[in-house]
């Protein structure tokens, strides 16, 4: 039977390279995550049949298994169905006793995988370590090939310490996978590193990760196919002639941005959003950078009633039935786990369209090569998903504002003008490959809305 690497994303990239007689060495500082990554590989390798079995120095069983309970894996079950077994292993001096221990343990049943957590523990207590190091490795590896299946040893690096001093197991072993994690304005990131897996072309070698409660390890890589392709390329239906007039055929998976002068906002194109989600039936997943779920709830509300016309009570069943707002601080997280929960959070409610308000805050809170390598990967990811991508800011600094537009299929600027003693919106829009359009919402334009508006309503609270 195959071995899963635990890693959906990490299954199509590297998992022929994860065969019998596999030895893998999961480096890292302390807390970095090794303990969390065997146990996934552990879990989900049990999942499918094979036997697990977890050799500890330090941590107890008790402890071992509610840390496991937290990432959302069952130990005590797969120990019931004799699919994993936890062995603590007391401390020994000799290397020779330790194997004497290791053989007895081993041949008293046949496991597939096999954790030792850690081989610092192991090592620490013994004299001549070089020499007993290479008599150990030798035989990790020998029982890698012996058990037919994945031997993971797990080596911490001590802190304040950059270097691995694995000695010579780098060598011997197939797989090196070093977690490290780095502090940006006091948040963790968390990165994973392939450093060596044999039978694996290796391009990109790191990656992004999160620790979830109840999930496990999440790695975030590159989308694939890295190829750029547009979801499935539908056009989206449209029932406003202003929306037709603003955005000419706008197709599932594109890019919108929508761009205002940082001092007069405006939330006027939620009309046009809302035009699209009722047309096509889809829904909408809302994340606010700059303002809290309610302000963000009362200025949708305001576009709707002010522009086009809708009741108050109708714009909130509106926001209700078609949109999922959510308003996250971005100060408070670290570019690697906002990226992530961009992509959790699209994986459980799978909207078809994605929006985000506020995205000038980025300008500040990241490096900019940082950010736009996060921001392309999301857009290809969407693109290739065909979840429509909607992003809300200001046009500020001017050079991230164009950087944003210039990675947009369709630009839309509202701006105001006074005219007649009268302050008027005025929709301006670029779409590749098209001429540049204006449009004044001036009286005849907004009547013309608000009757359209309503026919749309109706089928808004008709349809299911
Ligand atoms: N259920 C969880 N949800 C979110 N984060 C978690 C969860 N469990 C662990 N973590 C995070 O992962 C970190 C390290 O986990 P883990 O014990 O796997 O690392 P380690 O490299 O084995 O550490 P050590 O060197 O102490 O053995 C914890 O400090 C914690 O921040
Ligand atoms: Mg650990």
């Amino acid at each position: 039977m195959e071995f899963t690497t635990g890693l959906k994303e990490f299954d199509d990239r590297f998992g022929e390279a994860f065969q019998p007689g596999t030895l893998m060495v999961i480096v890292g500082h302390p807390g970095s995550g090794k303990t969390s990554l065997a146990l996934q590989l552990c879990n989900a390798n049990a999942k499918i049949g094979h036997k697990c079995l977890y050799l500890s120095f330090q941590e107890d069983k008790e402890k071992l298994y509610r840390h496991a309970r937290k990432l959302g894996f069952d130990l005590e079950e797969f120990e019931r169905k004799g699919l994993f077994k936890h062995v603590r292993l007391p401390i020994m001096a000799l290397v020779d006793d330790l194997i004497k221990e290791l053989s007895a343990i081993l041949s008293s049943d046949s496991y597939s995988i096999i954790v030792v957590d850690s081989i610092n523990a192991l090592l620490e207590p013994v004299k001549n370590r070089d020499e007993q190091r290479m008599i150990l490795q030798n035989y990790f590896y020998e029982v890698s090939r012996t058990i037919k299946g994945i031997m993971i040893l797990l080596a911490e690096i001590p802190l304040g310490e950059e270097r691995v001093n694995l000695g010579s197991i780098e060598f011997v072993s197939d797989a090196v996978i070093i977690l490290k994690h780095y502090v940006v304005r006091g948040l963790l990131n968390r990165i994973m590193e392939i450093r060596k897996l044999r039978g694996a072309s290796l391009k990109a070698v790191e990656y992004p990760f999160e620790i979830v409660e109840g999930v496990g390890i999440r790695v975030f890589p590159p989308p694939t196919p890295e190829r750029i392709f547009l979801g499935d390329g539908t056009p989206l239906k449209e029932s406003l002639s202003l929306t037709r007039e603003v955005i000419p055929r706008l197709l599932k998976g594109e890019v919108v941005f929508f761009t205002y002068d940082p001092f007069a906002r405006s939330a006027l194109p939620i009309i046009l959003i809302f035009d699209y989600l009722v047309s096509n039936e889809m829904t909408a997943y809302f994340t606010s950078y700059v303002y809290s779920k309610d302000e963000v709830l009362d200025s949708i509300v305001k576009a709707l009633t002010d522009y086009a016309g809708v009741s108050l009570e109708d714009a909130h069943k509106l926001v209700e039935k078609y949109l999922v707002i959510e308003s996250v601080n971005p100060a408070g997280e670290a570019l690697t786990s906002l990226y992530s929960r961009s992509i959790l959070e699209l994986e459980k409610f799978r909207p078809n369209f994605i929006i985000f308000h506020g995205i000038e805050v980025f300008s500040k809170l990241f490096d900019d090569k940082e950010y736009f390598n996060a921001l392309v990967n999301e857009l290809i990811w969407t693109r290739n998903h065909g979840v429509t991508n909607m992003r809300f800011g200001s046009c500020t600094p001017r050079d991230f504002c164009e950087m944003n537009a210039s990675l947009s299929d369709v630009i839309v600027q509202v701006r105001f003008i006074e005219k007649d003693g009268k302050i008027i919106p005025i929709i301006q829009s670029w779409r590749r490959g098209t001429e540049p359009r204006t449009i004044e919402l001036n009286e005849e334009v907004l009547n013309k809305l608000r009757s359209e508006f309503k026919v749309l309503l109706e089928k808004a609270f008709t349809s299911k």
